[in-house]
């Protein structure tokens, strides 16, 4: 991480305002590497450096990195002027958090959600084809021949077929339950490739995202941190795609 002031490293932690860790510098109550601070715009390197404020050991946490169980009724963005955003789930008030790829309104599941741009890339990048799984129940039968379909790539509407996807099917009747693995992130396309043989899709939900799996004790609508060992799960994508 790159250097930064100490006035901004402190009021980023939310020691206080700017103007508020100043007067707590000059009341002698930050130390840096056991170093009483005399000035607030001294650079310190927060991977490096040692500080602490009133005796307690600050750790500088640059990227926040959450898990929301997305309901329905929610658009994935950060703003909109009409819909409630996913956003508005989320009890961090950190700048820069957003919702890495969409999910349609009516979709529910796995969102991450973080202010880590270069995560966000890795994940979505077309280039990388992370593989994301999805539940759905689709009315009408779905068949042996959906499955070879997906397999092979099916026409939506753009320049090229659909990557192979895989289908599995759980139930097939009236209506159907399976999930679908696919390695593209393209507009409705789950929605999107099973109109292209035929069927609609009733309820969808996304179960996965490369490493990262939709914890099934999140109920809907509910946001948890991500575990240390799923961050660094997601952080090795960039290495292994
Ligand atoms: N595919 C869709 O059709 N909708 C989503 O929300 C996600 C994938």
């Amino acid at each position: 991480m790159s250097v930064m002031r100490l006035d901004k490293f402190l009021s980023n932690l939310g020691v206080g305002t700017r103007s508020e860790v100043k007067v707590a510098i000059k009341k002698k109550q930050v130390r840096v590497n056991g170093e009483i601070a005399v000035k607030s715009d001294i650079k310190i390197d927060p991977d490096r450096d040692t500080v602490y404020y009133m005796d307690e050991k600050l750790h500088y946490e640059e990227y926040e990195y959450y898990m929301l169980h997305k309901p329905k009724g929610y658009v994935s963005a950060t703003e909109d002027p009409i819909h409630k955003t996913v956003m508005e789930l989320i009890p961090s008030k950190k700048n820069g958090l957003f919702p890495v790829g969409r999910l349609d309104k009516d979709t529910e599941g796995l969102l991450l959600i973080t202010n880590d741009g270069q995560m966000a890339h890795n994940l979505l990048s077309p280039k990388k084809h992370v593989d994301k799984t999805y539940y759905a129940r689709i009315e009408g039968k779905v068949t042996r021949e959906d499955v070879l379909a997906f397999q092979k790539g099916v026409d939506i509407g753009e320049s090229n077929l659909t990557l192979p996807a895989k289908l599995e099917i759980h139930k097939s009747d009236d209506t159907s339950m399976v999930s679908l693995t696919i390695k593209e992130g393209k507009f409705h396309q789950v929605k999107r490739m099973f109109e292209a043989v035929g069927k609609k899709v009733i309820y969808l939900k996304r179960l996965s995202m490369g490493t990262l799996f939709l914890d099934p004790n999140l109920p809907v609508g509910q946001v948890r941190p991500l575990t240390p060992d799923e961050i660094s799960l997601l952080k090795t994508i960039d290495k292994s795609y």
